[in-house]
C-alpha cells in the first residue's frame, strides 16, 4: 500500500527550479532513503509532502487523500524532525514534548504516557527535568526526534537527522529508526550520507539538481550500474592449467594471474563466486578471496559523473 506520493511535482523559488518534475512514492511500513547532495532539492521536497509549502504543480497523495498546505487532518498522522533543530532551549526536555504533544491534541493521561514513553525511546529519560541549551548536540537531535514521534503517527519524515552528531548518537538514531520501521511506521529518511542511506533503507531514491535520477532497492541500483563483476583470488597451486579453468567458466571474460593471484572478470551477476571457488579448491586449495562490491557511491557517480561528496568543502 502506498503511504504517500508525489508525482510531476514542480516547485520554483523565483527562477530556480527546485523540483524539477519529481515523482516518488513511499510505501507502508518502509524506510525510503531519500538521497542527494546539497542543494538536490531533498528538503523542498519534504516540505511539499508535508504541506508546509505548495507546489507550483504536480500531485501530492497521502493516505489516499491530496495534500495541501491547509489539510490540517493529514498533517496529524505525520511527524516531521526538520533539519534544524527546532527544540526550546529554555523549556525543559520534557517540556518540550508536552508542548508539541500539545500542538497535535494530544492531553492528559496519554500525553504523560508518551512524554515518558518517547524520552524512553531517544534514550533521554534522565535529563527529562533538564534544558536541552546545554545538550550535546546529539542530544538535542535526539530530542528534537522525540518532539516528532510524541503523538504517535504512523509517517515519519526525517530530514537530515544525524547532521554534525558524533557517532555513538548517530548508531543510537539509526538503530531508533530501524525499531519504528520494524514496529509498523513509515520512515522517509533524508541524507546526504550514503552510507546511512545504504545501512538503513528498504529502497532509494537518489535525487541530483531538483531531479529524481534513480529509484529501487539497493541491489536494483547496483545492478543497473554494474556491468561486471571482479574476483579477486590467491591459490596455494597456481598453474597455466588452473589459468585456462578459470577461463572456460561460463560468463568469464578475462583472467590475469600474477604468481599465486588471480583476478577473474565475469559479466554482471555471472554467480561466478562459487564456481571460482569450487574450480581453485580442485586445484588444491584457496589462500584468499574477494569480490569487488560496488556501492551508492559507485552508483551516483556512474548517473551523474560526479562524487556525492563534491561541494561538501569541509565538513
Ligand atoms: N526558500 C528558498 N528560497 C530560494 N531558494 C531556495 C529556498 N530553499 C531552498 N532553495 C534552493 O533550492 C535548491 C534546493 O534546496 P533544498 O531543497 O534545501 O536542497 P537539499 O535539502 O537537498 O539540500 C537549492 O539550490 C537551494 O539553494
Ligand atoms: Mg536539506
Amino acid at each position: 500500500m502506498i503511504v504517500a506520493s508525489m508525482v510531476d511535482v514542480v516547485k520554483r523559488y523565483g527562477k530556480l527550479q527546485a523540483l524539477d518534475h519529481v515523482s516518488l512514492s513511499i510505501r507502508k511500513g518502509e524506510i525510503l532513503g531519500l538521497l542527494g547532495p546539497n542543494g538536490a532539492g531533498k528538503t523542498t521536497a519534504i516540505r511539499v509532502l508535508a504541506g508546509l509549502i505548495g507546489a507550483d504543480s504536480g500531485e501530492i497523495m497521502l493516505r489516499g487523500e491530496r495534500q495541501d498546505v491547509n489539510n490540517i487532518r493529514l498533517k496529524q498522522h505525520m511527524g516531521l524532525v526538520t533539519q534544524e533543530v527546532t527544540i526550546f532551549e529554555e523549556l525543559t526536555a520534557e517540556e518540550n514534548l508536552r508542548f508539541f504533544g500539545g500542538l497535535y491534541g494530544v492531553k492528559g493521561e496519554l500525553l504523560r504516557r508518551r512524554v515518558k514513553e518517547t524520552l524512553e525511546f531517544v534514550g533521554l529519560s534522565e535529563y527529562a527535568k533538564k534544558e536541552p541549551g546545554k545538550f550535546s548536540g546529539g542530544m538535542q537531535r535526539r530530542l528534537n526526534i522525540a518532539c516528532a514521534l510524541v503523538h504517535s503517527p504512523d509517517f515519519l519524515i526525517m530530514d537530515e537527522p544525524t547532521v554534525g552528531i558524533d557517532p555513538q548518537s548517530r548508531n543510537y538514531i539509526l538503530e531508533s529508526v530501524r525499531c519504528l520501521a520494524q514496529n509498523g511506521t513509515t520512515v522517509l529518511y533524508t541524507s546526504h550520507y550514503m552510507e546511512e542511506v545504504q545501512a538503513i533503507a528498504d529502497r532509494i531514491v537518489i535525487m541530483d539538481q531538483g531531479r529524481v535520477i534513480a529509484d529501487g532497492t539497493l541491489e536494483e541500483l547496483i545492478g543497473r550500474i554494474q556491468h561486471e563483476e571482479t574476483i579477486r583470488i590467491t591459490v596455494t597451486n597456481p598453474s597455466s592449467a588452473l589459468t585456462e579453468s578459470f577461463r572456460a567458466i561460463q560468463g568469464v571474460k578475462t583472467v590475469t594471474q600474477k604468481g599465486a593471484d588471480y583476478t577473474i572478470v565475469s559479466g554482471a551477476s555471472s554467480g561466478n563466486l562459487n564456481r571460482v571457488l569450487a574450480v581453485a579448491q580442485q586445484s588444491g586449495g584457496v589462500s584468499n578471496m574477494a569480490a569487488d562490491k560496488p556501492t551508492l557511491e559507485d552508483v551516483f557517480l556512474t548517473l551523474t559523473g560526479k562524487k556525492l561528496r563534491d561541494g561538501e568543502a569541509s565538513a
